[in-house]
C-alpha cells in the first residue's frame, strides 16, 4: 500500500492534526486583532476593536470544519529542483536595500555559501514599520530563495494576518542568510559572519518594531546567553528600536501549547506598531 496514503495515517495523528488546526483557528484565525479594511494603512483600532481582540477565546472553538493547515515539515513534498531559476525580486521600495542585497548576495565568509543553493536576503517593504527576523532558511527557502515559505512560515503568514496584516507589508528576513546543512543550528562563527548584515537591513528598513523568532535571533540581538522563555515577555530594545521575542513558529508546530503566549507577544508588538502606550 502507498505509505503515504490517507488510509495509513493512525486516529491518533489525525485527531493530533485537527487539534492543532483548532488551535490556529481559534489563536491565529478567529481572533483578528482588527478587523482588516485597508490593510497596507491600518488605522488605528479604537477601543471598542482593541476590547473585541483582547477578549479570551471562551474555551471551547465553535464546532467548524478546520481550515487546510500547514503541513508537518515531513510531509512536505520536495518540488522539482529548480536552481537554476533566478530568484524573483524580493525587495520593493528603496534602492538602498535592494542595492544592499546585491553587494552582499554572492557572500562566502562562511562555508554555508558553498553549500546553499541560494542566498535568502529576505522579503517584504524596505520601509516597513515591522521586521520579523528568524534563525536561517530551511530546505524550501534554500530552493526557493526567500525565507519563511515552508510549513514554519505558512504558519508565519497567518500569524502576520491575525495581527491584522499581510506579509507584504512588514519585512521577513533571518539571522543566516544561507540554509544550514541539515537545518543544524547556527554555529557561532556563522551568526558572527551574518550579524553584520543584519544589522545594517535592520538600519536600512529602520522598522518601528522588531519582532525576533525564536533563540537565536533574539540572542543576537540581544547580545544575550539567556534561554528563549527568559527573554520573552520582556521590555527589549535594540538601537533604540523596541524589540519583541517570540517563539518561533518551527516551536509551534511541535509544540502548540507555546500558541498562547506567542499570540500575546504578537499583540504586543501590534501595539508598539499603533502607537500604544505600554
Ligand atoms: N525558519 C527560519 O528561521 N527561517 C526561515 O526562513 C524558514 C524557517
Ligand atoms: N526554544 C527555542 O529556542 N525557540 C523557541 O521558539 C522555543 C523554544
Amino acid at each position: 500500500m502507498d505509505p503515504t496514503s490517507d488510509a495509513q495515517v493512525s486516529p491518533q495523528e489525525t485527531l493530533r492534526q485537527v487539534r492543532r488546526a483548532l488551535e490556529d483557528l481559534v489563536l491565529f484565525e478567529g481572533r483578528q486583532f482588527i478587523a482588516p479594511a485597508d490593510m497596507s494603512h491600518p488605522a488605528a483600532p479604537d477601543e471598542a476593536q482593541v476590547e473585541a481582540a483582547q477578549v479570551e477565546p471562551s474555551g471551547e472553538p465553535e464546532p467548524q470544519m478546520p481550515e487546510p493547515m500547514a503541513a508537518e515539515p515531513d510531509q512536505i513534498q520536495a518540488e522539482p529542483q529548480m536552481m537554476e531559476a533566478p530568484p524573483t525580486p524580493q525587495v520593493s521600495g528603496t534602492e538602498s536595500l535592494e542595492g544592499f542585497r546585491q553587494q552582499i548576495c554572492e557572500c562566502t565568509k562562511c562555508e554555508l555559501g558553498h553549500t546553499r543553493n541560494h542566498f535568502v536576503f529576505g522579503a517584504g517593504r524596505a520601509d516597513a514599520d515591522i521586521l520579523f527576523v528568524g534563525e536561517a532558511p530551511g530546505a524550501d527557502e534554500d530552493r526557493q530563495g526567500e525565507p519563511f515559505v515552508g510549513a514554519a512560515g505558512q504558519l508565519l503568514t497567518k500569524i502576520i494576518e491575525a495581527m491584522g496584516l499581510r506579509r507584504e507589508d512588514v519585512f521577513i528576513c533571518n539571522l543566516l542568510k544561507c540554509r544550514p546543512p541539515n537545518n543544524r543550528d547556527p554555529l557561532p562563527e556563522e551568526v558572527a559572519s551574518c550579524e553584520p548584515y543584519l544589522k545594517e537591513q535592520i538600519r536600512l528598513v529602520a522598522p518601528k518594531v522588531i519582532c525576533c523568532l525564536g533563540k537565536f535571533a533574539s540572542q543576537a540581538l540581544l547580545r544575550s546567553d539567556l534561554s528563549l522563555s527568559r527573554m520573552r515577555g520582556q521590555q527589549h530594545t535594540y538601537e533604540g528600536i523596541p524589540l519583541v521575542v517570540t517563539y518561533h513558529p518551527a516551536a509551534l508546530l511541535r509544540n502548540a501549547s507555546y500558541k498562547r503566549d506567542t499570540w500575546e507577544d504578537v499583540k504586543t508588538v501590534r501595539r508598539l506598531f499603533d502607537g500604544v502606550e505600554l
